[in-house]
């Protein structure tokens, strides 16, 4: 009983610090969520919220009547079956890769990966904003790890070159990891990759690089019927590791890891999340299998393309707001992607709306009370000073929502405006 007391009030402490920081993470009722229009979840494609996804998952069901629920070991035993065995080989296929790995999550993955495939002389230079689940992996693994400064082409130059000279890595016997997302999921800004792949090409002309992009926001989004950024540019061959997870586009759960046989197999017998956890369920990949058959189907391409049509008109509403140009001089909404708006042949659905210090949350419960939900996000989910609101923009969000959720944080920010030309006349 004294335990419990100590242990209790041991916690107590610090979570009532993250209350006092207007940190604390508790989840709305789920009767909130759903009240409310989604401008929140990963369910970019709508999906899963639509049930398109129920039905086809049912389909799936009903196309293995024999079924077998759970996978019954791990996948170095008896846990590989057949119905793995071919979602595996058909990622692959999909994706334009050798092979395949699947996993329960996407964290899960990220962890298996980067755990046991950089080698004790090899250095990962990576993205600051890369997810926790791959630093999760690099914290266990035994390669040296590296950070450049997000999306800046300058400074990755500058660390490959420090890496090239300080880490034996002239020679060409050792390998550079350089890992990045896609899209970045808190931010909604896409890595520069193609650069990227130029600027190691000169300083590494022996091309010891293996390059690792996490596809968990792009997937099922774009590229051939949503096979990805790596597809959408044609770069399958020049990218030795991809993620592509399942829980956000695709509506349901699980991420494969897509890589080289070779890979593949050390991660089977590597990696703890492999070797000592029970593989993913019939169910979990019947609702995958699910997930990327409509992802190629036209009912996917359309809303692929609903999705692109609600994001421009999205910034299109921002951006043509009378107040917008004054609201994000004086820093009261940032969107700092909105610099690459309109410059590319697809748009990201993903928008941080970065407030002043302390405001995200009085922001999150000013859109709330209008009826349309999403989060605000804290350290050490973001940096310290970047706390935000991040919207997600979905296929079957209508062009009124839109206009209403818009109007919404402008109407925030325009009253802001107000009080602070009060205050300085004060
Ligand atoms: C970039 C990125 N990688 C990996 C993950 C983890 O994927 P999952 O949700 O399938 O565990 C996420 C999810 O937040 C993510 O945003």
């Amino acid at each position: 009983m004294a335990g419990q007391r100590i242990l209790n009030s041991k916690l107590q402490t610090p979570l009532e610090q993250r209350q006092r920081q207007q940190r604390f993470m508790e989840p709305p009722p789920a009767g909130t969520v759903a009240s409310l229009i989604d401008f929140g979840s990963n369910d970019t494609l709508s999906i899963s919220s639509s049930r398109v996804l129920t039905r086809a998952f049912l389909a799936q069901l009903d196309a293995h009547p024999n079924f077998i629920v759970g996978s019954t070991s791990t996948r170095i035993f008896e846990g590989t079956s057949q119905y793995l065995d071919d979602i595996e080989r058909d990622l692959a296929r999909f994706h334009n890769a050798p092979a395949g790995l699947f996993f329960n999550s996407g964290f899960d993955a990220n962890v298996a990966l980067w755990s046991t495939i950089p080698r004790p002389d090899d250095v990962v230079l990576h993205d600051e904003y890369i997810h926790a689940s791959i630093h999760d992996g690099m914290r266990r693994g035994r390669a040296k790890t590296k950070m450049f400064a997000h999306n800046d082409l300058e400074d990755f130059r500058r660390c490959l070159e420090d890496i090239k000279h300080n880490h034996g890595l002239k020679e060409g016997k050792n390998v550079v990891f350089v890992a990045v997302e896609s899209f970045y999921s808190m931010d909604g800004d896409v890595v520069p990759i193609r650069e990227m792949l130029e600027i190691s090409k000169q300083v590494l002309p022996q091309g010891n690089v293996v390059y690792s992009i996490d596809e968990a926001h792009s997937n099922g989004v774009i590229g051939p019927n949503g096979s990805g950024l790596v597809c959408h540019y044609g770069l399958e061959k020049e990218i030795g590791l991809r993620l592509h997870t399942c829980g956000k586009g695709l509506g349901s759960t699980g991420a494969v890891v897509l890589a080289s046989e070779t890979v593949r197999m050390a991660m089977i017998n590597y990696s703890r999340n492999v070797v000592f956890s029970t593989a993913p369920s019939f169910v979990t990949v019947a609702a995958v299998r699910a997930g990327y058959e409509l992802a190629a189907s036209e009912e996917g391409e359309k809303r692929r393309q609903r999705l692109q049509q609600n994001t421009r008109y999205f910034q299109h509403r921002v951006a043509e707001h009378p107040k917008w140009a004054e609201v994000t001089a004086k820093g009261i909404i940032r969107i700092p992607a909105s610099e690459d708006w309109g410059s590319r042949s697809f748009e990201t659905p993903i928008f941080a709306l970065i407030t002043p210090p302390g405001q995200a949350n009085e922001l999150a419960e000013h859109i709330h009370a209008a009826g349309y939900w999403l989060d605000s996000v804290h350290y050490p989910i973001v940096p310290k000073d970047l706390s935000r609101v991040r919207l997600t923009v979905h296929a079957d969000n209508t062009e009124e929502q839109i206009e209403g959720v818009v109007k919404t944080f402008m109407d925030w920010a325009t009253r802001q405006l107000g009080q602070e030309r009060r205050q300085t006349k004060l």
